[in-house]
């Protein structure tokens, strides 16, 4: 054994370090290139950025804890495909800050959910679901119908994500107050649930 290797050994702090140094570069070999990856970055044919009803019931959602319960990613299997329609691609969640992948499937995985219910539907489902699927063991969140949407925070959300890149106009987010007047969470989360997915939802 080299010196330097039995240095390395004996030295529990410096070999700390190095490992420290070995994993940080590991790790910026795989994160930095999918920084700069097209395919990580541009929007898939067909993917939007959320309009403003549809991302203030992205940020319910997030609020809830849904994710918690429920993924919102088809991996390539024939079991989830069958399932649930094409495999999720990278360029679907270019929008999504922060993504809502999720590990955790209480409940079925959301990520093709978009236009497979009636707003109804959802509606009776979100204030109990026990309405639509007796079985069922999701939690009922009646009180998004009874609360508005703040339509300032979302105008400031907007601007934000604009100068992240997010090509919101200025009359958007000017406008997204008077827009979203009157407007439940639950009507915002509803938007946001038939909008998931639905860019690649023909695709087989
Ligand atoms: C404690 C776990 C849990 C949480 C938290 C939860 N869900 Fe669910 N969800 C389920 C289960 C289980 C089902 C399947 C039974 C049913 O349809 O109610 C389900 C079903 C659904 C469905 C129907 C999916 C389909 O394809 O049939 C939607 C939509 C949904 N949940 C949305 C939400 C939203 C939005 C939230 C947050 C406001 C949420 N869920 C929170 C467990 C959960």
């Amino acid at each position: 054994m080299s010196q330097q290797h039995e240095r390395v050994e004996k030295n529990i702090g410096l070999m700390a370090v190095l490992i420290a140094v070995v994993i940080s570069i590991g790790g910026l070999v795989q994160i930095v290139p999918l920084i700069f990856s097209a395919q990580t970055t541009t929007p898939a044919p067909g993917v939007t950025h959320y309009e403003p009803l549809a991302l203030a019931g992205r940020d319910v959602y997030t609020r809830e804890g849904c994710y918690n319960c429920h993924s919102q990613m088809v991996r390539p299997f024939r079991a989830e495909t069958e399932r649930y329609g094409h495999y999720s691609v990278a360029g679907e969640f270019v929008y999504d800050r922060p993504f809502q992948w999720g590990s955790k499937r209480t409940g079925p995985d959301l990520a093709r959910v978009g236009g497979r219910y009636s707003d109804d539907w959802h509606r009776l489902h979100l204030n109990n679901p026990r309405n639509v699927v007796p079985e069922s063991n999701m939690p009922g969140y009646p009180w998004l119908a009874d609360t508005l949407v703040d339509g300032q925070t979302v105008a400031r959300h907007l601007r934000t994500l604009k100068t992240l890149g997010v090509p919101y106009t200025d009359e958007q987010i000017a406008g997204a107050s008077a827009a979203l007047a009157g407007k439940t969470e639950q009507d915002a989360v509803i938007a946001y649930l038939q909008g998931l997915g639905t860019a690649l939802a023909g695709r087989k």
